[in-house]
């Protein structure tokens, strides 16, 4: 089975509504590749211009975080229902920044996954191991750990639509790429976990992303991997270079 390359940026906190629109109007022809899914994950209060400056492109837009509630007294939160008739389409689901920063658990992003496959948005669920673990040789039981839990209760069906990705912490931001090989690897385990909680197929539908200090020079290797399905840019993803990390294959 091949599977469509997806290639996200995530923003973070960077950019003001206007700069964004400025932004995707500068990337907009630069990221344009008809074999594979862009997506710009975005500042929720940035998502209404940037869907509009999006419309007619190849980009499809994402928020960086939903609450798992439906609606009601939750102060400072976005609802599914309110990203998906803003035109969301996906949604980062437990970032390393969230969880260190916002107390997220592997409980949380379990709640927060079933809550975006109930309104129809697809989740990039993140996963991914501290230089500690890493050190500690329990990298692999550690991600399997949080796949197993991310995925409590969401069908085959759901599953195979879902987007992981794998961000090992220490990786992130610090310009210090995992290996082609380290990356694979773990990817690789992740499939194979999907396949242990469903099937074979589920497995082989699924889309696993590298993310962490991805650039133009590193991608085409690591996404040219067998078990990497594209990346999750961070730092990258703000400038001209997305659009060269986008087009990896031309
Ligand atoms: P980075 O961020 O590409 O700046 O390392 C990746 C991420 O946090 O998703």
């Amino acid at each position: 089975m091949s599977r469509k390359k997806i290639i996200a940026g995530n923003w973070k906190m960077n950019q003001t509504p206007s700069q964004a629109v400025a932004l995707v109007n500068q990337l907009k022809p630069l990221v344009e590749n008809q074999d594979v899914d862009v997506v710009f994950c975005v500042p929720a209060i940035d998502i209404i211009p940037v869907v509009e400056a999006c419309k007619g492109s190849n980009i499809q837009v994402g928020a960086e975080n939903m609450y798992f509630e439906e609606k009601g007294a939750y102060t400072g939160e976005i609802s599914a229902e309110m990203l998906v008739d803003a035109g969301v389409q996906y949604v980062i689901i437990g970032h390393s920044e969230r969880r260190e920063y916002f107390a997220e658990t592997d409980e949380t992003v379990n709640k927060k996954v079933l809550q975006a496959f109930a309104h129809g948005i697809t989740p990039i669920i993140c996963c991914g191991e501290s230089l500690t673990q890493r050190e500690q040789g329990i990298t692999i039981d550690w991600i399997r750990q949080q796949i197993k839990i991310a995925f409590l209760q969401v069908t085959a069906e759901q599953a195979a639509k879902a987007v992981i990705a794998y961000e090992p912490i220490w990786a992130i931001g610090t310009g210090k790429v995992a290996t082609t090989e380290q990356a694979q690897e773990v990817c690789k385990a992740i499939r194979d976990c999907i396949a242990e909680i469903y099937d074979e197929q589920t497995a082989a539908a699924i889309r696993i992303q590298y993310g962490g200090s991805v650039s133009a020079a590193s991608a085409p290797e690591l996404f040219a991997q067998e078990d990497i399905d594209g990346g999750l840019v961070g730092g990258a993803s703000l400038k001209p270079d997305f659009g060269k990390i986008v087009n990896y294959n031309k």
